[in-house]
């Protein structure tokens, strides 16, 4: 007799509502955090939802590091509220943001290049056999469900005893968020993961990206581009000098709305009659400042 109920074969909720509300992982709330004398951060508000990708944007030095230190429990926040499944909380470590299933894969990732794939994947969470004074390693599974995981993932790669190293930076990416979701990952954080990826490895990214969503995961995705963001994001959060300027949901805000308001259109625009003077600069394609700062919506009507 079999029962089966329509949801994923992992057991992954596949929500077919938007956002709940009630199902909020993690909070923030008007959070900020000082390093000295620096604000480097204040009035953050910010929620992430399983099976939702909240993008992050920001120009150099915005905060978005930041915000994600905060989150991933390597930095304490200074003000304002952090809660995970509704309660206050402040991880002194990055362990107990991942006993909470918060896990971040950063840019410079922590792998060891010389060892091979699989064995980087249980790197720190190897697996054993035998009773206690003779415990080894577990080769044979780690392999195993290293290669399953990566296929689940939709990750082929033809040889996972090649050293990590010789990985594309992009196929590194992938296999971190193939480790994060195995361990069981309820909030994965990506700090630029496509920073410094070609067109190609960055639309692999994202494509896993992508995959870790309809696990049920909640995913930050950390990014300067607005066009990657908008191929995947549910959510749209952008910094500017430590500040949210805008938080949109996806069908508050397009592309182009988006791709205006990150840093960059604007002070470009600014930049435009300076750089006009420099030879060998090609300003035509710049937008003039007044497109850009423009309000979205103008209001003309007048209500009586
Ligand atoms: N440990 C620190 N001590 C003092 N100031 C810091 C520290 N870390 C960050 N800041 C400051 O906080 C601000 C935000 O920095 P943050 O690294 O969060 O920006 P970012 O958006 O991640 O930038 P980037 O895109 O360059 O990575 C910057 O002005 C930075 O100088
Ligand atoms: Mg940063």
């Amino acid at each position: 007799m079999t029962s089966t109920n329509g949801t994923g074969t992992h057991g992954a909720v596949i929500a077919d509502t938007p956002a709940q509300q009630d199902d909020t992982i993690v909070e923030l709330r008007n959070a900020g955090k000082s390093y000295g004398n620096i604000r480097a951060l204040h009035g953050i508000d910010l929620k992430v939802h399983p099976g939702r990708v909240t993008c992050v944007l920001g120009d150099n030095g915005a905060g978005k590091s930041t915000l994600i230190k905060i989150i991933s429990g390597l930095h304490q926040h200074t003000e304002g509220e952090f809660l995970v499944d509704g309660e206050p909380v402040r991880f002194s470590t990055p362990r107990e943001a991942l006993d909470k299933g918060i896990a971040t894969v950063y840019q410079d990732l922590a792998t060891v290049p010389l060892m091979p794939v699989w064995r980087n994947f249980f790197l720190g969470s190897e697996m054993t056999k035998g009773p206690w004074p003779v415990r080894r390693l577990d080769i044979d599974r780690m392999k195993q469900t290293a290669d399953e995981e990566l296929r689940n993932m939709g990750i082929v790669l033809d040889d996972l005893e090649q050293p990590i190293g010789t990985l594309s930076g992009g196929q590194r990416q992938c296999v971190a968020i193939a480790r994060a979701v195995y361990f069981g990952a309820r909030v994965l954080i990506l700090d630029e993961p496509t920073a410094a990826l070609g067109v190609k490895q960055s639309g692999v990214v994202l494509k896993y990206i992508a995959a870790a969503r309809e696990r049920g995961l909640g995913v930050i995705f950390i990014t300067h581009n607005p066009h990657h963001a908008y191929m995947v994001g549910d959510h749209f959060s952008v910094l500017r000098l430590g500040t949210m300027e805008l938080s949109a949901s996806r069908d508050q805000v397009s592309l182009e709305e988006l791709t205006n308001h990150m840093a960059g259109g604007t002070e470009l625009a600014a930049l435009k009659h300076e750089l006009a003077q420099v030879r060998g600069v090609d300003v035509e394609e710049l937008p003039e400042e007044q497109d850009l700062t423009a309000p979205v919506a103008k209001t003309g009507e007048g209500a009586t």
